[in-house]
């Protein structure tokens, strides 16, 4: 059954592009771009496919090392592959930004932005040439797409693969959207139906602003350098669980409240750090994870004395709906 839409989706992707059509894909490293830029070398030459990889400086530690040794292995070759370290842009253009949603559009608009110069140079005009997205339906629905009959009033938030820009260049055709018909349990089966590493097509869902959305508030390069520790702390340990009791999704928020506490009988001043685990089949609803206390009590030691700066950690205990998985 899967392997009949995989079949159509590579169709789709040849009737769009055509022989001698260039694709760029933009990959995040995520399950859902991974599949989209893997289906296009089944479908395509190599030579008419550019994978782009947009390092927008919020992403988690050792991430983009993951990303691109992964493109490679997927079979690009280093002429059709960039990778964009545009940390310092996509920093600056955020700073003093508090509003979720203009955080997401900002990042989202500047990303396209910083393609397009990419794309100039592979020589390619970036306003004739396909573009492929990993979107899956869930996105363009949250997006409040209008195409599927939504308006504005039902946007719950902006996916930086619905931005105006993105929605201008697929109503000219140029957009091909290799995942559509998929929510994200058949993207990780068709994943490992192309022989994608378990790594890649098990990744947890990260959210295409990255960090940003992880940090309440202003964004800085301080606040950065500390999110990344406390998450890689977080994720470190619930990593180590058994399959049956790890969560779906967990990660470290840095909230913008800061609290009192005492280190070395010096009293403090400084952030809170909050810890999400949410167990889901589908992202769009999901129960908070029910972990045991001596695992929360480990993350929690954890980051107050392996993170400088942290001296208080709180567990989210919401279910979706009412809340959102991420904070922002
Ligand atoms: P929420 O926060 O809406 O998230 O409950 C549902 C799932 O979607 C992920 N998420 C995103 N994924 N781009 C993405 O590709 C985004 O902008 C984005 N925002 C949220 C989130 O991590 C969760 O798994």
């Amino acid at each position: 059954m899967l392997e009949n839409t995989i079949k159509e989706s590579v169709g789709m992707i040849r009737e769009k592009a055509g022989e001698n059509g260039k694709v760029i894909v933009l990959v995040s490293g995520g399950v859902d771009s991974m599949v989209t830029a893997a289906l296009l070398l089944k479908a395509l030459p190599a030579d008419n496919i550019y994978a782009i990889y947009v390092d927008h400086g919020f992403m988690r530690k050792n991430e983009s090392d993951f990303v691109y040794s992964h493109l490679k292995k997927l079979g690009f070759k280093n002429e059709n592959l960039l990778k964009i370290d545009a940390g310092d842009k996509f920093i600056e253009a955020v700073a003093g930004i508090i509003d979720p949603e203009e955080k997401r559009r900002i990042i989202g608009g500047l990303f396209i932005e910083v393609v397009r110069e990419a794309a100039d140079g592979f020589n390619l005009d970036y306003d004739g040439t396909f573009i492929a997205q990993g979107t899956l339906k869930p996105d363009l629905l949250e997006s409040a797409n209008p195409d599927l009959g939504k308006d504005e009033s039902e946007r719950i938030k902006t996916h930086h693969n619905d931005v105006d820009i993105v929605r201008k260049a697929r109503a000219k055709g140029l957009i091909i959207e290799t995942n559509y018909n998929w929510y994200k349990d058949d993207v990780r089966k068709v994943a490992r139906i192309l022989g994608i590493d378990e790594a890649v097509a098990s990744r947890q869902p990260f959210p295409g602003p990255g960090l940003a959305v992880r940090i309440m508030g202003e964004v800085t390069r301080e606040k950065l350098a500390l999110i990344r520790e406390a998450d890689a702390i977080v994720r470190e340990e619930l990593d180590a669980l058994e399959k049956e009791n790890k969560p779906d999704q967990y990660f470290a928020v840095l909230t913008d409240s800061l609290s009192v506490g005492i280190n070395n009988g010096i009293r403090k001043y400084s952030p809170v750090i909050a810890v999400r685990a949410v167990a889901t089949d589908d992202y769009m609803t999901c129960g908070y994870a029910m972990l045991p206390h001596e695992v929360l009590n480990r993350i929690s030691s954890r980051i107050t004395s392996e993170v400088e700066g942290v001296s208080r950690v709180v567990y989210d205990i919401t279910n979706k709906p009412p809340a959102t998985i991420e904070w922002e």
